[in-house]
């Protein structure tokens, strides 16, 4: 039974990129920017209150918020004497495919478990957090939610049972473009294939297994040659206008190489150097610019620890 008590416990929630361009559902990476801001207290009002301070018009019902979803399963295997109010900022825009729904979800049990005096480990929180992403897209997967929550680079090699491998990566910066249009996870993976080629299967292994060692063996070619996605990105990218212009020009500026951002539509590069990063966003909005299509872009550096409790 946890007691109540008078703290507020307050979180950043970071943006991650989710399948790292070849590994679907497996692979996933936290950003230094943008995030969410979330706090949650004790209430006297039973049961959980969802206050949302953004102009994105999310549900305050806890049943239907991603986040609301998350807590009430955490609340399954925890007892509390009072109700819980979430207060909860968004500065990642819902649909752009850096993880909207994960940041909130995540954010809120590991908001939560700092209240209750840390009763849950991390795989716990990523278990909970699912639910919010089932919510969200109609399945539960975990390469938003376990880089939120671990930070880094995370490998997740099973979700039943879950298996989460941390992979040391180098420092790398990350340029992000969100063209202004919304592509909802659930019906981005509605139009995928069911049945995939052997031949392309194997291309898309090689080039997972080829990331995981560039990454841990700093090798920043190895890292660029295996950014290939073979299985989904054919299809997708018609959802994302100037994907393949954006692509192309960005590698031409030095990018290591890149891709779609979870399920779209932001599309995400990778550089070695600061300065290479900076001019990847030039080509970004040179391309969106030429398109008149609004967007938005980030330079960043993948976080190395994830959500941070902010008054500790
Ligand atoms: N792996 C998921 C997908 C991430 O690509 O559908 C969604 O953000």
């Amino acid at each position: 039974m946890v007691s109540p008590h008078n703290k507020t416990v307050s979180v950043r929630s970071p943006a991650t990129v989710a399948n790292m361009v070849c590994g679907f559902d497996v692979l996933g990476f936290a950003v230094r920017e943008p995030y969410d801001e979330m706090r949650i207290c004790f209430s006297d009002t039973p049961g959980i209150s969802i206050v949302n301070e953004d102009d994105f018009g999310l549900p305050a019902d806890p049943q239907k918020n991603v986040a609301g979803a998350a807590l009430l399963a955490m609340l399954e295997e925890v007892e509390i004497e009072a109700g819980l109010t979430l207060r909860i900022r968004k500065h990642i825009k819902p649909g752009s495919g850096v993880g909207s729904s994960a940041a909130s979800a995540a954010g809120a049990v590991v908001a939560a478990n700092h209240l209750f005096g840390n009763l849950f480990d991390k795989k716990d929180l990523v278990r909970f957090a699912m639910h919010g992403e089932k919510l969200a897209s109609g399945v539960k997967h975990a390469d938003n939610i376990a880089p939120c929550i671990y930070g880094g680079v995370t490998l997740i090699r099973s979700i039943h049972p879950l298996d989460i491998i941390p992979i040391a990566s180098p420092e790398l910066f990350v340029t992000i473009v969100h063209p202004q249009i919304e592509v909802r996870t659930a019906d981005a993976r509605s139009i995928l294939k069911q049945q995939v080629q052997l031949k392309d299967a194997i291309r898309q292994w090689g080039n997972i297994a080829g990331l995981v060692a560039g990454l841990l063996q700093n090798d920043h070619d190895l890292i660029g040659r295996s950014l290939e996605d073979v299985l989904i990105e054919p299809v997708r990218s018609i959802l994302i206008p100037g994907f393949d212009e954006v692509k192309r020009k960005c590698r031409e500026a030095g990018a290591l190489g890149g891709g779609i951002s979870g399920s779209g539509p932001s599309i995400c590069m990778l550089s070695k150097d600061a300065v290479t990063a900076k001019q990847v966003e030039q080509e970004m909005k040179c391309v969106y610019d030429r398109l008149s299509l609004p967007h938005h872009t980030y330079v960043t550096t993948i976080h190395p620890s994830g959500i941070e409790v902010m008054n500790d």
